[in-house]
């Protein structure tokens, strides 16, 4: 089994997916809107022990999580929500919803410095409650009585993510720690000490793409050295996701 980010191209297959499994259904153009505006958050379980035989063939979409940001929070603080979450019958009770549903938390916390994640579920469904609350620890914050359009009420949940966020929080120090003294001068140092080096002029990052629109007369530009080629840069989370969280926790005080 492989459990991957949503593309795209998988939406018809999840909105398949959810007409099977769930009362709740979906336009394709709500799925296509995280998608898009979430990329991070929503995953697919996919069963690889047959795998598409032609580039045209469908992957198997045996489950998958929906998820997405609370755009405009009433309580001030930055939160995941779970839109749809379902796994189809051949294929449940392997720990397929658990791992889509740790991987969508995770992905909400490093991407979004989400403090905790939301959602509704039908009283009477007792898979879905046990894997929330017993599995997932989520806690039962009220019920919202006729939820659904059906009139069945609906329990509100919610996971406080702070456990998530220390982990990744010691990930990124050691991270950092493990680049030892490579990673201990700044991005802003070595920049600063190129533009001493050019007298204060911004340094061109990189050759210039093509012949498209380049003057013919313009002299050619000067060979770089090899030290100016060869300047580090830092990638994924040294770039500082920690710091990113830190900014998001300050906007809490409203
Ligand atoms: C709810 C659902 C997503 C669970 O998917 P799954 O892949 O079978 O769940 P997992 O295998 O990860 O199981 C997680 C836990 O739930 C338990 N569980 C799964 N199905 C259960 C069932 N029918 N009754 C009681 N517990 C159940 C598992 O035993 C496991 O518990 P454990 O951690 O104590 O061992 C799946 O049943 C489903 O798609 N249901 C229909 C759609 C739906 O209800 N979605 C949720 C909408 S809010």
């Amino acid at each position: 089994m492989d459990i991957r980010l949503l593309r795209p191209s998988d939406i018809p297959l999840i909105q398949h997916a959810n007409l099977e499994n769930l009362p709740e259904n979906y336009f394709l153009k709500y799925y296509l809107y995280h998608a898009l505006s979430w990329p991070q958050l929503s995953y697919v379980a996919v069963d690889v022990s047959r795998p598409p035989k032609t580039p045209y063939d469908y992957p198997k979409i045996v489950g998958y999580v929906l998820a997405k940001m609370d755009e405009e929070p009433t309580d001030g603080v930055q939160h995941g929500h779970i839109t749809s979450l379902s796994v189809m019958r051949t294929h449940r009770k392997l720990g397929i919803a658990e791992k889509l549903m740790r991987q969508s938390q995770l992905a909400m916390v490093e991407t979004f410095g989400a403090h905790y994640v939301s959602l509704h579920v039908r009283v009477s469904n007792a898979a879905a409650i046990h894997l929330y609350r017993d599995t997932l620890k989520f806690q039962t914050e009220k019920t919202e009585l006729k939820y659904y359009a059906d009139g069945e009420d609906a329990f509100c949940m919610k996971l406080d993510l702070q456990p998530i966020r220390e982990q990744v929080r010691e990930a990124i120090a050691a991270e950092k720690a493990a680049a030892g003294g490579e990673a201990s001068s700044s991005d802003e140092d070595a920049s600063s000490d190129e533009k001493d080096k050019t007298g204060g002029e911004d340094v061109d990052e990189g050759e210039a793409v093509g012949d498209v629109g380049r003057d013919p007369a313009a002299k050619p530009k000067k060979k770089k050295t090899g030290k100016e080629a060869e300047v580090k840069v830092k990638v994924g989370r040294a770039l500082g996701v920690g710091e990113l969280v830190e900014r998001v926790a300050t906007k809490q005080s409203s």
